[in-house]
C-alpha cells in the first residue's frame, strides 16, 4: 500500500513536472495572432496560409544596445513578442550589450534555462543553487566561451574588462520571463510590508525604506 501511494506520488510529480515546461507543438507551427482577443496558454495562432517570411524573421541583433543607465547593461530581447513564429516553439534569444563593468543584476528567468556566449570582452558569471546550500557557481568567461544558467536559478552577469562588451544568450521559452530580485522584493507594487522585509533582510525598517527608494 505504502509503495502504491509512492508511486502515485511519483507519477503525479512527473506530471506536473512536464506540464511546467513549454509542450511540444503539434503543428508545423503556430505564428501568434497578435489581435486576438483568446485567452490561451501561449498565444492564439493565425491562419497558417497567411504566414510568411517576416513571421519568423527579427533583424538588428548586430546593433549595440544603449547601456547609459544606472546597471550599466542593456537587454535587446528577440522573443515571442519580437518573432511571432516563435510561439509554441520553446525557443528564444536575447543580445546583451554591458558598458565597462557594467551588470546585469542578479534575475530569474521562471520558464527558460539559458545558455550564454560571450563574443565580446570579458565577462564574469555566476548562478546560485537552491537552498539549503546557496552555492554560488561562477566562471569568468573570454571570447567563445559559454555557460549555462540552469532554469529558475538566480544569476548575473558583469563585465570585467574596460572596454564594451556584449553576450548571445539562447533561452528554453518563447516567453522565459525575467525576475529581478532587487525589484521584485524593493520596488513590488504595492510595497512588500516594512514588517516582511526588515524580518527577512533583518535589517531596520529605515534600511528597508532607502532600498525601496533605490527602486
Ligand atoms: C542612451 O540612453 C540615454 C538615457 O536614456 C539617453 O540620454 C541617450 O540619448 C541615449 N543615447 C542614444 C545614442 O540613444
Amino acid at each position: 500500500m505504502a509503495n502504491h501511494i509512492l508511486i502515485l506520488g511519483l507519477v503525479v510529480l512527473t506530471c506536473s513536472l512536464a506540464f511546467a515546461f513549454e509542450p511540444s507543438p503539434l503543428q508545423d507551427f503556430c505564428v501568434a495572432d497578435p489581435s486576438s482577443s483568446a485567452r490561451v496558454n501561449g498565444l492564439v495562432c493565425k491562419d497558417p496560409k497567411l504566414a510568411e517570411a517576416k513571421d519568423f524573421s527579427f533583424s538588428g541583433l548586430h546593433l549595440r544596445g544603449n547601456t547609459s543607465n544606472p546597471v550599466g547593461s542593456k537587454v535587446t530581447p528577440v522573443t515571442v513578442a519580437q518573432i511571432p513564429g516563435l510561439n509554441t516553439l520553446g525557443i528564444s534569444m536575447v543580445r546583451i550589450d554591458y558598458a565597462p563593468w557594467g551588470i546585469v543584476p542578479p534575475h530569474t528567468h521562471p520558464r527558460a534555462t539559458e545558455i550564454i556566449t560571450v563574443l565580446k570582452g570579458t565577462i564574469d558569471v555566476g548562478f546560485v543553487t537552491s537552498n539549503p546550500d546557496n552555492r554560488l557557481i561562477s566562471k569568468v568567461l573570454k571570447k567563445g566561451d559559454v555557460f549555462v544558467f540552469p532554469v529558475g536559478l538566480v544569476h548575473f552577469q558583469r563585465n570585467l574588462g574596460h572596454g564594451n562588451a556584449f553576450s548571445i544568450s539562447v533561452l528554453s521559452s518563447q516567453n522565459p520571463g525575467v525576475i529581478t530580485v532587487a525589484n521584485a522584493v524593493f520596488g513590488s507594487n504595492p510595497a512588500i510590508a516594512d514588517e516582511v522585509l526588515t524580518k527577512a533582510f533583518q535589517v531596520d525598517k529605515n534600511v528597508v525604506d532607502w532600498l525601496q527608494s533605490a527602486f
